[in-house]
């Protein structure tokens, strides 16, 4: 299993409320149990660069923030977060786990924002010297369960109401359809069965 992982890109992604967060964290647990070396970033974050535009990004008073300025703030902190940290430990031959990726500015900005999921790729490809990660798991949740998850203020993005949420959710079940190394998972069940069929899928796949 170690040399199967060393250097692999792993992403955990999905709505608001899906639970990635806790599934990415006991991934990277059961990584340092298998004694793989591993590192985990938040996408947008991960830099000094990042979080300062993560912050503009969620701040609930940015409410004029059009979807075309949200994409290149992504894309920014991406970039940032690529080049200082993800390929140094890739280079390591870390694993590398992420909370989030461009498949979360596809179905956000591309699909439910209507910026045009062609078009973020596109940009992507000229910004980025890699864009897909060997493994991306979309953890699929309903809007219910997902706002029952987020019992706090909610920020910027999280507060931009179901119609557009439902969006998000289609647009990444879309991303998985169109995309092979995508696996959707059913994240409104139980955390440790949804921790299971990562694993699961992390022991089955073949990477090439
Ligand atoms: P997080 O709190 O789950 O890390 O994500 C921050 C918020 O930013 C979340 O609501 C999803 C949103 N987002 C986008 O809209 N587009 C993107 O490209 C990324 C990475 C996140």
């Amino acid at each position: 299993m170690k040399k199967k992982l060393e250097g692999k890109f792993i992403v955990i992604d999905g709505p608001d409320g899906c639970g990635k967060s806790t599934q990415a964290e006991l991934l990277m647990q059961w990584l340092s149990n298998q004694k793989i070396p591993a590192s985990r970033f938040r996408d947008p974050g991960g830099t000094a660069i990042g979080e300062k535009i993560r912050e503009i990004l969620l701040n609930p008073e940015h409410l004029s923030m059009s979807t075309e300025t949200e994409v290149l703030l992504y894309m920014s902190a991406r970039i940032q977060l690529w080049q200082e940290k993800i390929l140094p430990a890739l280079h390591e031959k870390k694993c590398v786990v992420l909370d989030r990726w461009l498949s979360s500015t596809y179905a956000y900005q591309g699909w439910a924002g209507g910026f045009g999921v062609e078009k973020v790729i596109r940009l992507a490809e000229d910004c980025l010297d890699r864009i897909w990660p060997d493994l991306t798991f979309i953890l699929d949740v309903d809007i219910k369960t997902a706002s029952g998850r987020l019992n706090r203020q909610l920020d910027r993005m999280e507060a931009k109401g179901d119609i557009y949420h439902n969006k998000v959710r289609a647009g990444f079940l879309k991303f998985a359809d169109e995309h092979e190394n995508v696996f959707v998972i059913d994240a409104a069940e139980e955390v440790e069965k949804v921790h299971e069929k990562i694993l699961q899928i992390i022991r089955e796949v073949s990477f090439s």
